[in-house]
């Protein structure tokens, strides 16, 4: 495993990746090693969901993010912890039989599968309510916190994450009974807030780690919105391309399930025009932020491409 100095410039984009998820985890353990009176089960169930090999895409982008302002990487570990554990918290809740029904995650069988729904509905709501925790008690400038603890509750909550996977879910339900058609406004706004809030979250969270000003969070905020719609296009578009055994997780249920995806509405040609248009807006972006932003610039590159 690559260490990370001050500035890892040269290294490839993978061995970045690797790198930031390893500091991400290293810090979160630590984090985790110093919370007393945890259930063992509950304990054990989050920790199942939270150290599995996941892509700790939104904490590599908030450590990045802070970088390409001009910012340490270790001033945003705390958000990068808490943006995994709002993730983890999302996953294993999308898993459950009333949302999603999967039945597999990261390679391995889903929280429920294991710990059984009541300990996953529980371990989801804790991993919840330890981010805002860890925010608090991490972040030493009682202001930065401040606003780090609005970022994040606004893109996980109602209008946000939540919000999002509330539309996601009830789609396929109005669409049968007429209540209501697709159309790609519909499709954009879920996409954009189940999975594009939090990582556009993750990309101002760290810039405002970094100490960004106005200007320069603008450039961020059309970076991280860019990359969110983006990542949730690949996510549908691997739903059919890919194999299980290549994603860790179950492929061909979006259709199954008559979700609304770019490639069910779109198809998958026009599916990728749409990805590149959104991959063009956020390398622009990155170019903008100037050199400190190389790495950042690498990732972004590296996820429209990206095969799990
Ligand atoms: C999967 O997210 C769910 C979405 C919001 C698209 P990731 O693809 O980041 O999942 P992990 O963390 O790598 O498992
Ligand atoms: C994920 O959407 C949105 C979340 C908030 C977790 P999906 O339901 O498409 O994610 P996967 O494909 O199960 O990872
Ligand atoms: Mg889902
Ligand atoms: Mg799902
Ligand atoms: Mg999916």
């Amino acid at each position: 495993m690559p260490s990370i100095g001050t500035e890892p410039q040269n290294m490839d984009a993978l061995e970045l990746l690797q790198a930031l998820a390893a500091k991400t985890d290293s810090f979160l353990k630590q984090w985790l090693d110093s919370r007393h009176g945890v259930p063992d089960i509950l304990m054990e169930s989050i920790q199942y969901s939270l150290f599995g090999p996941g892509k700790r895409i939104r904490p590599v982008l908030a450590l990045l993010s802070c970088q390409a302002v001009g910012g340490h990487i270790k001033q945003a570990l705390p958000a990068a912890g808490a943006l995994e554990l709002i993730h983890c918290f999302s996953l294993t809740h999308d898993d459950l039989p009333a949302m999603d029904n999967d039945d597999l995650r990261r390679g391995r069988p889903t929280n429920h599968k294991v710990y059984g729904e009541t300990v996953a509905i529980l371990a989801g709501d804790a991993m919840n309510t330890m981010a805002f925790e860890l925010l608090v008690e991490k972040v030493a400038d009682p202001a930065l916190a401040a606003s780090l603890v609005g970022e994040l509750a606004t893109a996980t909550g109602p209008a946000g994450m939540i919000g999002g996977q509330i539309l996601d879910i009830c789609h396929p339900r109005e669409n049968s009974n007429g209540a209501q058609k697709a159309s790609l406004e519909k499709l954009q706004r879920i996409h954009r807030m189940k999975t594009g809030a939090l990582i556009a979250a993750a990309c101002r969270m760290g810039a405002l780690c970094g100490g960004a000003d106005e200007q320069t969070m603008r450039i961020v905020d059309t970076l991280g919105r860019a990359i969110g719609l983006a990542f949730q296009i690949v996510d549908d578009l691997l739903d059919v391309t890919a194999t299980d055994q290549q994603l860790g997780k179950r492929t061909g249920k979006d259709a199954r399930i008559g979700k609304l995806t770019y490639p069910s509405f779109l198809g998958v040609e026009e599916t990728r025009r749409h990805l590149r248009i959104q991959q063009e807006i956020a390398e622009k972006m990155a170019k903008k932020l100037g050199g400190a932003a190389n790495p950042l610039a690498l990732v972004v590159q590296t996820l429209a491409n990206r095969d799990r």
